[in-house]
C-alpha cells in the first residue's frame, strides 16, 4: 500500500472512531449553521483536528484544504478533507455518513479514501492501482442503459436557485431509471458508484472535500466522472456526473437540454 493511502486510512479510522462515539449523544453536541441548511457540529470540528493531526505529523509540508479550518499553505502535495460527510444524517441518528480524505499533486488526486465508520466499510484509491472496498477490489456496474439502473444524487437544499432545474434533471432521469436515492453523503454516493452499488450519480453545487476522494475511486473503478458538459471542471463547477462508461454519456444526454447558463 502507498505510504500516504495507509496515512489517509488511518486518519478515516480515527475520525470515524470519534464520530461514531458520539452518535447517541446529538441532541447535545454544540450546533452552528454555517449558512441556510448548512450545519457544523463540534464532532466535524474534533474529527478535522484529529485527521489534520495525524497528516501532519507524516507529512509536516504538505498542503491542506480542510472543509470546516480551510487552506493550511504548503508545498505542491495538498490533502483535502471532509471530515464528516453527511453531517444532516449524523444530526439526526440517520447512520449514512462517511470520512473523506483525498491526496493530490498539482491538482491530480494520486490517493483517496472514503470511509463508513457505521458499516467499518473503507473505500480506498491509489492512481493506477484500481479501488478497493476492505482491501477487496471493487469495479463500477456494467449496465448499458438506463433501464433496470439505480442512480444516486443530491438534492440542491442549501440554495433554492437551482431547483426547478434540478426537478427537470430528475424527471427526466427517473422516469427511466429502476430507481433514484439520495442518501445524503456525496463522497459515499461516489464510492457506490465505484462498487458498482449505484450505477451512476449526478448532482448540483457540491464541494471539492464532498467529490475529491469519491471521484478518484470512481476512475480507479473503471468508470467516468465529469462535469454536464462532459469537461473536467467538476472540482471548480461542482456540478458532476460519475456513472459506468456506457452510461455516462446517457445520463449526460438526459440533463443537457435542462442546462442553465450557470451549470455550463
Ligand atoms: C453534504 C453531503 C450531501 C450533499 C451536499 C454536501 P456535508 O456534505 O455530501 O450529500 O448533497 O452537497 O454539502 O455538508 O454533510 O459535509
Ligand atoms: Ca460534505
Ligand atoms: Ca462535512
Amino acid at each position: 500500500m502507498h505510504p500516504a493511502l495507509n496515512i489517509a486510512e488511518r486518519a478515516a479510522r480515527a475520525a470515524g472512531t470519534i464520530i461514531v462515539r458520539s452518535i447517541d449523544r446529538v441532541e447535545l453536541l454544540r450546533i452552528d449553521e454555517k449558512s441556510r441548511n448548512d450545519f457544523v457540529t463540534e464532532i466535524d470540528h474534533r474529527a478535522e483536528d484529529e485527521i489534520i493531526r495525524i497528516i501532519r505529523n507524516a507529512y509536516p509540508d504538505h498542503s491542506i484544504i480542510a472543509e470546516e479550518s480551510g487552506v493550511h499553505k504548503g508545498n505542491e502535495f495538498t490533502w483535502i478533507i471532509d471530515p464528516l460527510d453527511g453531517t444532516t444524517n449524523f444530526l439526526h441518528g440517520f447512520p449514512h455518513f462517511a470520512v473523506s480524505i483525498a491526496l493530490a499533486r498539482k491538482g491530480k488526486i494520486e490517493q483517496a479514501v472514503v470511509y463508513d465508520p457505521m458499516k467499518q466499510e473503507m473505500f480506498s484509491a491509489s492512481r493506477g492501482s484500481g479501488a478497493l472496498l476492505n482491501n477487496r477490489r471493487i469495479r463500477v456496474s456494467g449496465l448499458p442503459s438506463l433501464k433496470g439502473c439505480l442512480l444516486g444524487t443530491g438534492f440542491p437544499f442549501a440554495e433554492q436557485k437551482h431547483l426547478e432545474t434540478y426537478l427537470q434533471m430528475f424527471r427526466s432521469l427517473s422516469k427511466d431509471a429502476a430507481g433514484v436515492r439520495r442518501p445524503g453523503a456525496a463522497s459515499l454516493d461516489l464510492a457506490y458508484v465505484a462498487a458498482g452499488r449505484f450505477d451512476g450519480f449526478w448532482e448540483i453545487g457540491l464541494k471539492q472535500w464532498d467529490m475529491a476522494a469519491g471521484v478518484l475511486l470512481v476512475q480507479e473503478a473503471g468508470g467516468i466522472v465529469s462535469d454536464f458538459t462532459n469537461g473536467h471542471a467538476y472540482l471548480s463547477s461542482g456540478n458532476l456526473i460519475a456513472a459506468n462508461a456506457k452510461l455516462h454519456p446517457i445520463i449526460a444526454d438526459s440533463i443537457r437540454p435542462f442546462l442553465t447558463e450557470t451549470l455550463v
